[in-house]
């Protein structure tokens, strides 16, 4: 296999952009990674997309988004993983260019949610339907349901999510392509609107428009497009049940913990050489799972992460300094990419206030459903 590096990025604003349409959120995105990596061509186009087909009624997205900029006839894919459908395009265009097929490959992602849609029926589809869909679950209350089986068995407390959104606003803040950029504290959480108690709306990632995208191409051809290529060092995919009820545990994510360990050994590295990452916060507690299962916080102590200020920039391993899905947004399609994009201009040393000093490995992990799909990655500055 040939070494890959990402040489270009591109993002829209994160948000509700009533303005701005499915393919014309692509394009802009698409066009600011051609333009970072100074290319007029690719090679081939993975688009990643839960549900465009029911938010908008538009199927069919690879030839039509290839064509949308001006690349009619190049080989173009959907790949749809729900919520993980972004980590998933980029795993898929890593395999492309490693495997020698092709050279400058394009992973992008990109989801309209705000349209008119029932969104949280949408949502659900990527739940089970005969288990849990039909008999009125919704991704908050399956959340909401892992928040208390982890509060059950590791004493998690209502304040210990309130500081995850806390700390991802935090972040959020400072960067200018969030949906939300603004602080909340601790006591504005505790009294937001319940959603699916315990979890509140400021738990809660919002209902998001946006669409990001990513160059790929070998290693040994990066120098031709950037001076700050970054390292693809692993990828990992891996898959659980979809119904909570068929876990060993609700509390623990063995997708996420199995997508983890493919790539730390492909990487050859472990979660102590971690020194920043984006990860999947679609709710609170789903941070606090996926730092567990990522190794990057002992089991059953990701509850105090944020809290103690470990997870913060400046902390031990900041998680989710681009906002998280809580404050950046989540366009469910597009967001694997997106975090992608933080950890590159992280290891870039492009982050502004945001920047985790001396960073040189990141890791970013996107997940489906409630856990039933995650892909991690993990990036290297060269
Ligand atoms: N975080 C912070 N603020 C939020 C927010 C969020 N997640 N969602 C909405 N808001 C704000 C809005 O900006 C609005 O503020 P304003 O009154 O100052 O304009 C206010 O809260 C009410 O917004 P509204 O759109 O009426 O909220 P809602 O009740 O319709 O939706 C949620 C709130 C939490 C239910 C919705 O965002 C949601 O379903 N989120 C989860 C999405 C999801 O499941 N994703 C997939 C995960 S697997």
């Amino acid at each position: 296999m040939r070494e890959v590096a990402i040489v270009g990025v591109g993002m829209t604003h994160f948000g509700e952009l009533w303005n701005d349409s499915l393919r014309g959120m692509f394009a802009e995105a698409a066009s600011g990674a051609m333009a970072d990596a100074g290319v007029d061509h690719l090679d081939g186009l993975y688009v990643g997309n839960m549900a465009a087909g029911q938010f908008v009624g538009q199927e069919h997205l690879g030839p039509l988004m290839a064509s949308q900029i001006g690349m009619a006839g190049i080989p173009a894919t959907r790949v749809e993983s729900a919520c993980a459908s972004g980590g998933a395009a980029l795993r898929a265009a890593y395999i492309e260019v490693a495997s020698g097929m092709s050279d400058l490959v394009m992973a992008a992602g990109v989801e309209k949610m705000n349209d008119g849609a029932d969104v949280t029926q949408v949502l659900a589809t990527a739940a089970d339907q005969e288990l849990e869909a039909y008999h009125g679950a919704t991704f908050p209350a399956l959340y909401a349901l892992i928040a208390r089986a982890h509060m059950a068995t590791y004493g998690t407390t209502e304040e210990d999510l309130a500081w995850v959104s806390v700390k991802n606003h935090h972040h959020g803040a400072m960067n200018p392509k969030a949906q939300f950029r603004r602080e909340v504290t601790v006591e504005q959480v505790l009294g937001s609107s319940k959603v699916a108690e315990p979890l509140r709306l400021l738990h809660c990632s919002p209902v998001s428009d946006g669409a990001a995208a990513v160059l790929l191409c070998p290693l040994d051809q990066a120098a031709r497009y950037t001076k700050r290529p970054v390292k693809i060092l692993g990828t990992g995919l891996a898959t659980a049940s979809l119904s909570l009820a068929d876990r060993k545990s609700p509390a623990i994510l063995d997708a996420v913990k199995d997508s983890a360990v493919h790539a730390y050994k492909m990487a050859g590295v472990g979660p102590g050489d971690i020194q920043v990452a984006e990860v999947h916060d679609c709710f609170a507690i789903a941070e606090i799972c996926c730092i567990e299962a990522l190794g990057l916080v002992e089991q059953g102590k990701g509850g105090a992460a944020a809290r103690d200020g470990l997870t913060a920039l400046g902390g031990k391993i900041p998680v989710n300094t681009s906002g998280g899905l809580k404050s950046k947004g989540h366009p469910v399609g597009a967001t694997g990419i997106a975090q992608a994009i933080e950890i590159v201009e992280q290891l870039r040393g492009l982050s502004g206030d945001r920047q985790v000093q001396g960073a040189e490995i990141g890791l970013a992990q996107n997940m489906g459903g409630s856990g039933a799909s995650s892909v991690v990655h993990i990036f290297g500055r060269v």
